[in-house]
């Protein structure tokens, strides 16, 4: 069956990860070329939206109306979410009218990293049941009365902060309170501690999909068709999100749509980038993303190109850990 999130109907049930410093508008709009049903802004924090941070505000860079696109905030309460939301409608009434491109929201509950850990946000949350049903309940009750065009609320877990709580299953109650407020769940099947080159479990996706009357969306370790369809098979997930299989390789969409091969030709692959470097200058990338594309793009020339080992490895990045 097809993929709904909420009100909005991707063209396929694959999606983009909100990846910090990878995502910006014009990857999403190469991974959405290629078949990505949704794509997803880095990580934004909240507090520095509240706050009307400059810099914080340029990572809302929905500027390409074409490309489905939603935010993702990373919040410590409810107050801040409600803020930041108000701030965001605020500004797309009047200085940042690209702001109504947006579609969707998704709360990180993910991100290992000690700053935001430390700050008690992000997968610190997981085991905070009545926080987790406030901040959830908030989201809900903006998206019911937002002049914006949200067609869908969520968010992307972990499966606890470290293996005790995978452990204890605390990712089994959220579900629950996903059930009456939100549109889908991401579950990204490794606890907070686990690196990216740990197995996932992904038998926490299919306890979560047994309970689930909302979508559920699988993620961790989906680099081919053949993945995907395990996936799907051993837990019923409704959809997957890619993150470093589009690193690698953002013709993996195609791949998982079944329109052509996971890898571009030589010809796909300068094209690619000419269309990269166009939409990036014209829409005012940082730089950031501009660097982390360029040796992506060399990467993925070096593997066409018969080196393998150059073309593997790929750039360090906090959220892998
Ligand atoms: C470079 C990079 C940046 C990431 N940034 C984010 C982020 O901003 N928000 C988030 O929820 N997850 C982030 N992640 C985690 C991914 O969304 C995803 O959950 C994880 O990589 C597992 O999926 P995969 O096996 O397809 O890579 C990031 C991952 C990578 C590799």
């Amino acid at each position: 069956m097809a993929l709904r999130l909420g009100a909005l109907a991707p063209a396929s049930p694959f999606i983009l990860s909100p990846m910090e410093g990878v995502s910006d508008a014009a990857f999403r709009r190469l991974c959405w070329e290629q078949g990505a049903g949704f794509t997803w802004t880095e990580m934004i924090r909240a507090r520095g939206i509240v706050r009307n941070n400059k810099s914080t505000l340029e990572l809302v860079d929905s500027f390409d109306p074409e490309v489905p696109t939603g935010v993702q905030l990373f919040v410590v309460n409810e107050e801040e979410l409600t803020a930041a939301l108000a701030r965001i409608e605020a500004l797309a009434d009047t200085t940042h009218p690209h702001f109504r491109n947006v579609t969707a929201v998704d709360l990180n509950f993910g991100c290992p990293s000690p700053e935001v850990i430390r700050v008690g946000a992000g997968p610190a949350l997981l085991k905070r049941r009545a926080k987790l049903r406030a901040i959830f309940e908030a989201l809900r009750a903006w998206k019911e009365t937002t002049s914006l065009p949200i067609g869908a609320v969520g968010a992307k877990i972990r499966l606890g902060l470290n293996r005790m709580e995978l452990d204890q299953k605390v990712y089994l109650p959220i579900i629950e309170l996903a059930n009456d407020t939100l549109d889908y769940l991401v579950v990204h099947a490794r606890h907070a501690r686990q690196q990216s080159a740990d197995k996932p479990t992904w038998s926490a996706i299919a306890e979560v999909k047994a309970r689930a009357r909302i979508p559920v969306i699988g993620n961790g370790d989906v680099f081919s068709p053949a993945d995907w369809e395990r996936l799907r098979r051993e837990t019923g997930a409704d959809g997957a999100m890619i993150a470093r299989g589009a690193i690698r390789s953002p013709w993996i969409f195609r791949a998982l749509t079944g329109r052509g091969p996971g890898e571009p030709t030589r010809a796909e692959l300068d094209a690619a980038q000419a269309g990269y470097d166009a939409l990036a200058t014209r829409l005012g990338s940082k730089e950031k993303f501009r660097a982390w594309h360029r040796e992506g793009f060399r990467r993925m020339r070096a593997r066409l190109e018969g080196q393998p080992e150059a073309g593997e490895a790929m750039p360090h990045n906090e959220h892998m850990a």
